[in-house]
């Protein structure tokens, strides 16, 4: 979201009187620096609840994350108290050391370097492999890819064609309450490029481009 357009959302937010939480989980993996500004960096009031974590950064099985909670303080100590009580201690200490001694910036600066070149390449087999009138996004940040296939291709039916070649893609629908997005899915670029994931991809890309080209026959049969 802008900058812009996140003071705009303060300032409704102070308008209405509502809170705003806000996830900035991948804040940190942004390509440019400085990174993008929070909404939190706008409030004057202690309305924004900030929160992330560091199953993004330093790795999912950490499941360690924080909050700033504003002036909601008393209520957000009541909710992790009746939702998950306790958190395991160690991996808190783990993580707090590890920020400490300065190693998360330098992590973060190595994985976002990473991350980047790995998205031109994962953009590449997606223009190579993907069929003619996909869209791709270009993300400034973060390891995951929004693809926009033509509108024959629905990606629930798509990810269960893959199932049998034992691949699996997020089918845009689960990002969405009400089942939009079916003609998108999700591509994750975190892990190395392998030639086996450039084949899982170009699988992908067939498997659906045999989509489109069945929605065609079946037009032309029923024209
Ligand atoms: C959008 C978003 N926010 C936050 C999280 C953090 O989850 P957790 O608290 O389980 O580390 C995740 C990752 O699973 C996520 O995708």
């Amino acid at each position: 979201m802008p900058e812009a357009r996140k003071r705009t959302l303060f300032q409704l937010a102070q308008r209405f009187d509502v809170a705003i939480i806000e996830d900035d989980i991948y804040g940190d993996l942004s390509f440019s620096l400085p990174r993008p500004r929070t909404v939190k960096s706008f409030d004057d009031d202690g309305r924004v609840m900030l929160c992330s974590g560091f199953s993004k950064t330093v790795g999912p099985g950490l499941r360690v994350g924080w909050l700033a909670p504003g002036r909601y303080r008393d209520q957000a100590l009541h909710m992790k108290y009746v939702s998950t009580g306790a958190s395991a201690t160690l991996p808190q200490l783990a993580v707090a050391e590890f920020v400490a001694k300065g190693h998360y910036e330098r992590h973060v600066r190595y994985a976002t370097r990473q991350y980047q070149r790995q998205r031109d390449i994962m953009i590449s087999w997606v223009q190579r492999y993907f069929p003619e009138g996909s869209g791709i996004s270009y993300p400034q940040g973060s390891f995951l890819l929004w693809v926009e296939l033509p509108a024959a291709v629905d990606c629930v039916k798509l990810n269960q064609r893959l199932a049998q070649h034992a691949i699996h893609v997020a089918p845009g629908s689960l990002f969405s309450a009400s089942g939009k997005f079916r003609q998108c899915l999700r591509l994750n670029y975190a892990f190395t490029l392998t030639p086996t994931i450039e084949a899982a991809v170009r699988t992908v890309g067939e498997l659906a481009t045999e989509m489109v080209e069945e929605a065609q026959a079946h037009q032309v049969g029923v024209g």
